[in-house]
């Protein structure tokens, strides 16, 4: 196992199921689309942030850390898991939250709260420096924070998804073992921000020789940007698993094109990709990340960017929760 060599709590539901989508596939007559459900991997509803957490409290632990400390939006799927990870192993967990408490206590931060995670709001501080501050202040009171950084993004946690690209590998290699047959992606597909999923996956399948083509649909950068991130965070983590890669921004696949109207608004693309899966699948989406980049996918397959003999993997990473923070906006 690539990942063999690092500490690591067993907290998240894996593997997480690999599925057909059959119905949606012939409703849309083109490539035929899986869907693999990190939605599923547990940690208060699931989402991606349980494989990195797997790593992260580990490493909290090995530095004897009392209290995890992480910030995000104020609906943070990162932040509701990270609190649930403190919760199941035991330690204390204060969530830095952007802006100011809003109105209503619902969707993730309803979670956080039920949690036991203490939220500070940042207010007009940036979230690293509102983390920083509530880490000296633990600190200042004797106790032993560990500060998991915003999503869960560096080599630790990347090396989530490390685990996650052989975990795939596997599950296809078992299924085409037990029933005969030649399963594999031309296209993996996922929703990209703080880069640790696609760079975690980008250094697995290097590792691996896999050779489907991995492409991120950004939520809230520009490409150029989010490839630079990808690129040296991808370096960075294959050189914490002593694996000589290295990676340039040209290495990434970003499609930077479904970024409407900002970070968390929820527009016609997230809804048509939310209800189309829900609707043909019963699989639920999340207004932010999973739904816009699902929104991108149906418009991909419109455009014929998937040929009709191609099997396209939507990787679903979770943030359900977050349905429940945005109401009758997904409507
Ligand atoms: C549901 C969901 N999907 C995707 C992402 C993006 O993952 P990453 O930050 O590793 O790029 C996030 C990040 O918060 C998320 O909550």
């Amino acid at each position: 196992m690539l990942t063999e060599k690092l500490a690591r709590v067993s907290i998240a539901h894996l593997p997480t199921p690999l599925e057909p989508l059959p119905r949606l596939t012939a409703q849309l007559g083109g490539a035929e689309l899986w869907i693999k459900r990190d939605d599923q991997t547990g940690l208060a509803t699931g989402g991606n942030k349980a494989r990195k957490l797997e790593f992260l409290v580990a490493d909290a632990l090995a530095q004897d850390a009392d209290t995890l400390i992480s910030g995000g939006a104020a609906q943070s799927n990162h932040a509701r898991q990270t609190a649930a990870a403190a919760a199941k192993i035991g330690l204390a967990c204060t969530l830095v939250l952007r802006s100011r408490e809003p109105a209503q206590m619902r969707g993730n931060l309803l979670l956080d709260r039920l949690l036991g995670a203490e939220v500070v709001w940042a207010g007009d501080r940036p979230l690293a420096e509102g983390m920083a501050q509530v880490a000296e202040e633990l600190r200042a009171a004797g106790r032993r924070p560990y500060v998991v950084p915003y999503g869960g993004s560096n080599p630790v946690g990347a090396s989530g998804y490390v685990a996650a690209m052989e975990e795939l590998v596997t599950q296809c290699a078992r299924i085409n073992c037990i029933r005969a047959r030649d399963l594999h992606f031309d296209h993996v597909v996922l929703p990209s921000s703080s880069g640790g999923t696609q760079a975690g996956m980008a250094v697995g399948a290097r590792a691996l020789g896999y050779e489907g083509h991995i492409l991120g649909i950004s939520v809230d950068l520009a490409a150029g940007p989010l490839q630079r991130r990808l690129a040296g965070l991808a370096t960075a983590t294959a050189d914490h698993l002593g694996l000589e890669l290295a990676f340039a921004a040209e290495d990434f696949a970003i499609e930077d094109g479904y970024l409407g109207g900002g970070y968390g608004v929820v527009g016609e693309l997230e809804r048509t990709g939310m209800h189309t899966l829900a609707r043909t699948e019963g699989v639920l989406l999340d207004p932010v990340y999973t739904g816009r980049a699902f929104g991108g996918l149906l418009d991909m397959m419109r455009r014929g960017v998937f040929g009709p003999g191609e099997r396209v993997l939507f990787w679903h990473t979770g943030g359900t929760a977050g349905v429940f923070g945005y109401g009758e906006a997904v409507l």
